[in-house]
């Protein structure tokens, strides 16, 4: 087996001859970060893109998939990818608030009204602009995946913000995600997604928040029996591409990239939702209970959040505006 030492040193080898596969002959291969591993829906929707942009490109551009984090955690990878080792990783828009900050605007709680708007957000002008603003960090996203809403689960029921009370909270990178835990009254514990197992068995934190098929598929729930539903997040997870790649794709090529990652963005939507049926259902089955909170005392204690936006931050209180506006 290779080890992450040895994928990392074999993908940096690569990424030096990736300039000299642009002759007519050679097929330029995209490699593509991620942290899930392959029975996670999205993995499988990226693998279906992969395929449909081989065979649309006749086998020129091919899409090499590295999962479970054998490249790093999706930070390490997002700086791989600016200094041109890699060319696509798999993050969500908790994380790449660091690196582009209009993502911050799906890192709201209770932004989305519900699934339909969550879709005509991402899929319409606005979803389409935060796409397209990082280009001057050098890379641009490609395609938004549903990842349904997030849920704070540990070892007891979480029906109101007090039970959050005094408890570390595992949150992403991200600070959003950081200013709504300690608007719910917790002590958030921002930890890479791989930590987080190890974090939970040994205490090191005592909570931590993702949606169901996350949840289940890296086995949280061995360590955490009640999951609490009460959805404050719907975190898109985002497809992104270097600039530099992107732009040394023709204009052909481009194209078959668009068209493959609007359709495996769609089949994600049905995958997503037999994955969230079938990974509770497994939760259950390792003793996990489903807990139904009430959401307004949590949609009440993070308002505070939406009112600093208009003097704290204008431009993002500008998208969060017109991500409202949409039906
Ligand atoms: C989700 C998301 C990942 C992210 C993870 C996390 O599972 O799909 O991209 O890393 O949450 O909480 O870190």
């Amino acid at each position: 087996m290779m080890t992450r030492k040895n994928v990392l040193t074999a993908v940096i080898g690569a990424a030096l001859t990736f300039g000299a596969t642009a002759s007519a002959y050679a097929a330029t291969t995209l490699k593509l970060s991620h942290n899930h591993p392959r029975d996670h829906a999205v993995h499988q929707a990226m693998d279906a893109m992969a395929k449909e942009v081989r065979a649309l490109t006749d086998g020129e551009v091919r899409i090499r998939i590295y999962p479970d984090a054998q490249l790093g955690t999706q930070r390490e990878s997002m700086e791989l990818m600016q200094n041109g080792a890699l060319e696509m990783v798999k993050t969500n828009a908790a994380e790449l608030e660091a690196f582009a900050p209009a993502y911050a605007a799906f890192n709201l709680p209770y932004l989305f009204r519900d699934k339909s708007h969550y879709y005509n957000v991402k899929e319409g002008e606005v979803g389409e602009e935060i796409l397209a603003s990082s280009r001057d960090s050098g890379f641009i996203g490609v395609t938004y995946y549903d990842a349904g809403a997030r849920s704070f689960y540990t070892s007891k029921p979480i029906n109101t913000p007090e039970d959050l009370k005094g408890m570390k909270i595992r949150v992403q990178p991200s600070p959003s995600a950081i200013a709504m835990v300690n608007a719910l009254g917790g002590s958030p514990t921002p930890l890479a997604y791989g930590e987080l197992y190890t974090a939970l068995q040994q205490g090191v934190v005592d909570a931590a928040e993702n949606n169901i098929p996350s949840f289940s598929l890296s086995r949280h729930g061995e360590v955490s029996k009640y999951f609490s539903l009460d959805e404050h997040t719907m975190v898109p997870d985002v497809l992104v591409i270097s600039t530099k790649a992107y732009d040394g794709l023709s204009e052909e090529h481009r194209e078959a990239l668009k068209t493959a990652s609007f359709n495996s963005m769609e089949l994600m939507k049905k995958l997503w939702a037999e994955s969230e049926a079938e990974e509770r259902a497994n939760a259950e089955k390792l003793g996990v209970t489903f807990v139904q909170p009430n959401k307004a005392a949590f949609a009440e204690a993070v308002q505070p959040m939406y009112d600093a936006l208009e003097s704290s931050n204008p431009e993002l209180n500008e998208i969060v505006g017109r991500i409202q506006a949409v039906q």
